[in-house]
Order: structure tokens, then sequence, then C-alpha cells
């Protein structure tokens, strides 16, 4: 479990990009089942019914979930409008966490902010934060203290470590949740995970997921479909890796995006 002073999270969730309707909804409920207790969506996604109805059987207290607006809402009346319209569709009176899904060129910063932080003041979410915030943008919103990021939502694994933005994340108190922490599956075919895999008798998913958390207020969604990869990647968290693990998994050289859209901000690295 993460906790800083905005937010208590657990620090394995399950994405649910690019999972739509019954496929949706079947992994949520074996998730559920597994122990999971930490939900990824966003208006995008086009999943929300979905992912509401899988969850509607679980008390609303037991679970944390999140969604986010799209990026061509880009101002604060466009974001408290989309986060309503999530809640509508997830069937909740309330998300844990609510971001802006990625910083639009067009985006009004100082008035989106506001609308995060009436969106908490509210109580439409617990806590707000945003994704896709490279480390200077993300320092130019904390300097204009208008809302309490919680959050920054960014792809994060061995090869893209985000040094950078842990710079600023760390000190803020805030939580960098690592979206594609596996790499589309291809971070863990890395040879260094091979030798560490079998030496704490995990697999090598699990090591790439338990370095990521060992990075300090770091949360993981995994995307998984199958009951099989989920229970897989929720035991990464009883995966101890020493210092010497994780000094040899950050001293991968390679590095590899995954997620680079044709809008996405000019990132740190
Ligand atoms: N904020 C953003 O802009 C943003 C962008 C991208 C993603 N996200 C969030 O992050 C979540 C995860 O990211 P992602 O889906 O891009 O990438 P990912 O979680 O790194 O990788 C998902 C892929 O890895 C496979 N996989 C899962 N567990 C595995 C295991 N133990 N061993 C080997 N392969 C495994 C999955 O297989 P199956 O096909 O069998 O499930 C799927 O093909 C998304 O679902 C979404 O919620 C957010």
């Amino acid at each position: 479990m993460l906790q800083t002073r905005h937010l208590t999270m657990p620090a394995i969730g399950l994405g649910t990009w690019p999972m739509k309707g019954g496929e949706c909804e079947a992994a949520i409920g074996t998730a559920l089942e597994i122990g999971y207790r930490h939900f990824d969506t966003a208006e995008m996604y086009g999943n929300e019914v979905e992912v509401g109805r899988a969850l509607a059987g679980t008390p609303r207290d037991q679970y944390f979930l999140t969604s986010k607006a799209w990026w061509d809402k880009q101002d604060g009346a466009a974001i408290r409008a989309a986060c309503q319209a999530s809640l509508d569709r997830l069937g909740t009176g309330y998300l844990d966490l609510y971001l802006i899904h990625w910083p639009s060129p067009q985006l009004d910063l100082p008035d989106a902010l506001e609308g995060l932080a009436r969106i908490q003041a509210d109580g439409l979410a617990r806590a707000v934060g945003v994704a896709n915030f490279p480390s200077a943008l993300l320092r130019q919103a904390l300097a204009l203290n208008i809302a309490p990021l919680a959050c920054d939502q960014v792809e994060h694994h061995a090869l893209l470590p985000q040094a950078p933005l842990l710079a600023v994340t760390g000190p803020a108190d805030m939580v960098l949740t690592s979206y594609t922490p596996l790499g589309k599956g291809e971070v863990p075919a890395h040879p260094v995970f091979g030798p560490i895999a079998a030496k704490h008798g995990a697999t090598r998913a699990q090591v790439a997921l338990a370095w990521a958390m060992a990075q300090g207020r770091v949360a993981v969604i995994p995307k998984a479909a199958s009951a099989a990869r989920q229970l897989e990647n929720f035991g990464a968290s009883r995966v101890a890796l020493d210092a010497a693990d994780i000094a040899a998994i950050s001293a991968i050289q390679t590095r590899k995006r995954f997620v680079d859209p044709a809008f996405a901000p000019e990132w740190d690295v």
C-alpha cells in the first residue's frame, strides 16, 4: 500500500486498456477474486460502463478507482464535465483519483488545475493528478500551487526509468504510477531479469514489476486479460529484491518508449 499526504493506494493495480466489453468485465472479475483492489480506466478507453458493472458488487470503500479526462478537454469546465460523465458511466459517486490524461499544447494549465481542485473539493474525486506530464511541466504545475497534485501517471520501467520525473514526484510527496510497466511484455525479456528471477523463485515479469515498485512511491498498473497473468503480476509484491538486484536492473543502458502518440509532449528522455 502506498501512502502519501494525498492518498492511500494499493501499489499494484490492474490496467484496463485496451480491454473492452465482456473481456474487460471478466478480467476485472478474476482480478477481484485474486485480490486486486486498484483499477485504472479512462474516458478514452471506452470501457467505463463495463468497469463499473464489474465493480458493482464490491463495497465502494474496498477498491481504488482511477479515471482520466482525455486531452481534448482543455480547461477546468471541460475537465469537470468529463469527470461527471465518467462517474455516470462508472455508476459511482466518486473516483479515488482523477487525472488529466495528456497535456495538450492548448491546455489552459491554471484553469485546468482550478478545475481539478474543485473536483477534489466537491468530492467528485478523493485525489487529483496528471498523466504524461514530463518533469518541467510537472514542476510548473506544482509551482502554481492551485491543485493538490497526488500523482503523475507515466510510462515507466527498467528501459525508461524516469529519473528526472522521480526527482520531482519524490520531494512533492506524489505517487508516480507506472503505466506500461512490462513494456507490453517486452521488458522482462531483457537478459538481466533471468538470473534475478531464478534467485528469488519468481518470474521475470514479477521481478520487472518489483523493480518498478522499489523506486519509491511507485505504483504499477500492468494490464493482463487472463487470470493466470493477473495472478503472476499480483505476486510481484512478494518479491523482495536486494540492493544488488536493484543496482543490476538499474544499470540497464537500453532505452525504449512504447507509448509515444503524435500529440505527446516533449519528453525528458
Ligand atoms: N496514462 C496513459 O497515457 C496510459 C498509456 C498506456 C497505458 N496506460 C495504462 O497502463 C496499463 C498497462 O499498460 P499497457 O497495457 O500499455 O502495457 P503493459 O501492462 O506493460 O503490457 C500489457 C501486455 O503485457 C502482457 N502481459 C501481462 N502480464 C504479463 C506477464 N506476466 N508476462 C508477460 N506478458 C504479460 C499482456 O498480455 P495479455 O494480452 O495476455 O493481457 C499485454 O499484452 C493500461 O492497461 C492502462 O490502464 C495508461
